[in-house]
């Protein structure tokens, strides 16, 4: 961290300002006591240009395309890593020992059970409840039955047990969430099973017949939560972390994430790729007009699954995904149309110049969808296997936020309504 000074003029005072260096270069004014000094405050809405936390967990570089996890490359992690490996990675700061590793897989598998009472919550969704409701929900419903873990800071072992349950259950309220939109009978956790065959069994096993992993269908999976792990301070981590600023607890501030990462702009956007690609493909599959339309400033539709906030050269895991996708399709076998049609998407898009001047790529949901459909999944799960993919991380954040004992997240405004005026009686309006 450096010593630097930035200085700033206003109306006509000069002001020094701390100047924060990372360890990767990066840069930041450090405008904490800004207001104190000068009554200015900064605006900037979407935060696009505000740092809010010094974090060492994930490094995101969006000109060069690089993400790495506390230091391990993506294409790393993605090429050789299991997901518990990851998360273990991303909470504790190290790859673990295979004596850390054995005990952190022997707690999760401990834990993958959730509470023979909350089935009856499930029961009460009516089938057309969109999966990402009821995790929300469930996972806030999760607090009731552990009312110990409402203080964030209790004991070391006590946050450690309420992070172990969270990794073990999402998954079976995931797969839950799907079941009872089915009218299908809930599958229990097979502890003898890894974490994503363990999930693969919940979704789709039956209790009237056997099923059978496919290991290309675990292998894939894994990978594609890998990918997801995390991501810096995005819009649904922003909000575990804001949301865990006030001390709620753990449950409640990975609820709102789960919430915040639904929308289409954000997690959201894997579905809706697909549901896209469906629309342009029962369209005729005249990729063009789609594409003018999504330029088109009067029209709503943009190609969901291109831009980013950060990346603006290329997003390193759509990279992957997209080697991913084909390899997986051929393996399984599998010749779906839509993949046919991403590709001729991506490649008009990337050559035209309206893509091309404002740095708008394929993201991580571009391909991912196409995955996810070829494994089986449900297009209104996808949403949910991001957010199984990016709990660790989400987890990881809150951690960070806790131990540095950051102060309650509360932005500032800047007021543009009406002026003080007197209170008119209803009969003189
Ligand atoms: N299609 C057409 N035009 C676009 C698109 C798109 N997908 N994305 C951005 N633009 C245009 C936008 O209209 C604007 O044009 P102009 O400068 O003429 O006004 C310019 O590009 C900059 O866009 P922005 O909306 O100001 O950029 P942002 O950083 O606020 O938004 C984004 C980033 C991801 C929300 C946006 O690119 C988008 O809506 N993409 C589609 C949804 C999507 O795929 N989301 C998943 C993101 S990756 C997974 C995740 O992390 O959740």
């Amino acid at each position: 961290m450096s010593t630097d000074i930035a200085k700033i003029e206003l109306e006509g005072k000069s002001y020094e300002l701390p100047i924060v260096i990372g360890t990767e270069n990066e840069k930041a004014i450090d405008i904490a006591k800004l207001r104190a000094q000068t009554k200015y405050i900064t605006l900037d809405p979407g935060f696009k240009n505000t740092g809010s936390t010094k974090s060492a967990i994930t490094y995101l570089d969006g000109e060069n395309g690089v993400l790495r996890y506390r230091g391990y490359p993506i294409e790393q992690l993605a090429e050789n890593a299991s997901f518990l490996e990851v998360a273990y990675l991303l909470i504790y700061g190290e790859l673990p020992t295979k004596e850390q590793y054995d005990e952190f897989i022997a707690s999760i598998t401990n834990h993958t059970l959730v509470h023979e009472d909350m089935k009856q919550f499930f029961e009460a969704y009516p089938p057309k409840a969109h999966p990402m409701g009821v995790l929300s929900s469930m996972v806030c419903s999760l607090s009731t039955f552990y009312p110990e873990s409402l203080d964030p800071d209790r004991d070391e072992n006590a946050v450690n047990l309420t992070i172990h349950r969270l990794i073990a259950k999402l998954p079976t309220l995931a797969a839950w969430s799907y079941k009872n939109k089915m009218r299908h009978p809930f599958m229990y956790p097979n502890n003898n099973l890894d974490y994503c065959e363990n999930f693969l069994h919940m979704m789709f096993a039956m209790p009237t017949s056997e099923y059978k992993v496919d290991p290309v269908v675990a292998s894939a999976l894994n990978k594609l939560l890998i990918l997801h792990a995390d991501h810096e301070q995005n819009c649904s981590t922003s909000t575990v972390r804001i949301v865990g600023s006030s001390h709620a607890n753990l449950y409640a501030s990975i609820s709102a994430g789960i919430s915040a990462l639904w929308g289409p702009l954000h997690g959201g956007a894997n579905q809706a790729v697909i549901e896209m690609l469906e629309q342009i493909n029962a369209d005729g599959g005249d990729v063009d007009k789609w594409v003018e339309k999504a330029k088109d400033k009067n029209d709503p539709f943009r190609l969901m699954g291109f831009g980013h906030r950060v990346y603006k050269n290329f997003d390193p895991r759509a990279k992957i995904i997209k080697k991913a996708c084909d390899e997986i399709l051929n393996k399984l076998g599998i010749d779906d149309p839509l993949l046919e049609v991403a590709k001729k998407l991506e490649a008009v898009a990337l050559e035209d110049e309206y893509f091309k001047a404002r740095n708008l790529y394929p993201n991580v949901d571009f391909y991912s969808g196409i995955i996810y459909k070829a494994i089986g999944i449900p297009t209104e799960m996808f949403t949910v296997m991001f957010a199984i993919g990016r709990l660790p991380g989400w987890i990881a954040q809150w951690k960070e936020m806790r131990e540095n004992n950051e102060p309650i997240g509360r932005p500032r405004q800047i007021y543009i309504g009406e002026n003080e005026r007197d209170f008119i009686p209803m009969a003189r309006r």
